[in-house]
């Protein structure tokens, strides 16, 4: 959607997936449980979004500050990962959702790169419905960063001039495949952004709520769509 249109329904959703750890602690279970429920919501959501007519659905997976955390964790989200990929893919073909991954996922080794690119290929073709964008080892900053460098080779190879770099520009270089994002939910009650799309969510709404994410519910999200209708997007015009 192009900045400075209204638009009633939210066209593209990013949302930052927290409070797993939190929801397997209450419910002492081990913190992997809290992870395996948190996959089984993005299967809700994402029919949900399906249903809705939804474009976009951009989601948090794992940040490149989550390399912090130990061993053991991030093993247990790698094999979610792999598991969800193959549990969940004939459905996102059914429903013929666009599945994309993007960030450094490759530091997660090559295994998990292989099964990224054969789900992507499987639903490459699929691109007027749900276009769903998991962030994988991904950072705000590197991205920016990123682009920044690969603008600069592009003006030295010759194949672009400093004219050429723009709002867009720094788009079309970005690892995230969605340009804006017009609602940015995040879940388990903390009120920042935690180096997620700092470029994209120039103009988002955003939507915090204190519900830990394995607590999520289509119903959460329907009602987030509605508040979001009721918003009044000015993007900076007096109206
Ligand atoms: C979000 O849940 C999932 C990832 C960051 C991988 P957390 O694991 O951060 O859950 P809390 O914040 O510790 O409860
Ligand atoms: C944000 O959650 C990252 C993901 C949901 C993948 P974190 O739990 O990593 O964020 P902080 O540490 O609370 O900022
Ligand atoms: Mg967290």
């Amino acid at each position: 959607m192009a900045l400075g249109v209204q638009s009633k329904k939210p066209e593209n959703i990013a949302i930052i997936m927290d409070g797993n750890g939190r929801w397997a602690k209450s419910h002492s279970f081990e913190i992997t449980k809290g992870h395996k429920r948190g996959v089984e919501v993005v299967r809700e959501i994402v029919e949900e979004c399906v249903s809705q007519h939804i474009n976009s659905l951009t989601l948090f997976a794992f940040s490149t500050e989550n390399w912090t955390r130990p061993k053991t964790e991030i093993s247990g989200i790698k094999n979610l990962i792999i598991e969800a990929i193959h549990e969940q893919l004939p459905e996102l073909v059914e429903k013929k959702v666009k599945l994309s991954f993007f960030g450094n996922y490759s530091k997660f080794g090559s295994n998990i790169k292989e099964k990224i690119l054969d789900a992507e290929k499987k639903t490459s073709k699929y691109k007027e419905d749900l276009r769903l964008n998991i962030a994988l080892s991904y950072g705000g900053r590197s991205d920016i960063v990123e682009s920044c460098k690969q603008i600069t080779s592009s003006i030295i190879s010759g194949s672009m001039e400093e004219s050429d770099i723009n709002e867009e520009s720094i788009l079309e270089f970005s690892q995230c495949p969605e340009n804006n994002i017009d609602l940015l939910i995040r879940t388990g009650g903390d009120h920042r952004i935690s180096n997620f799309l700092l470029y994209q969510v120039a103009y988002a709404e955003i939507i915090f709520l204190d519900k830990l994410w394995p607590d999520f519910t289509k119903l959460d999200l329907q009602d987030c769509i509605k508040q979001f209708s009721k918003v009044e997007r000015r993007f900076g015009q007096r109206l």
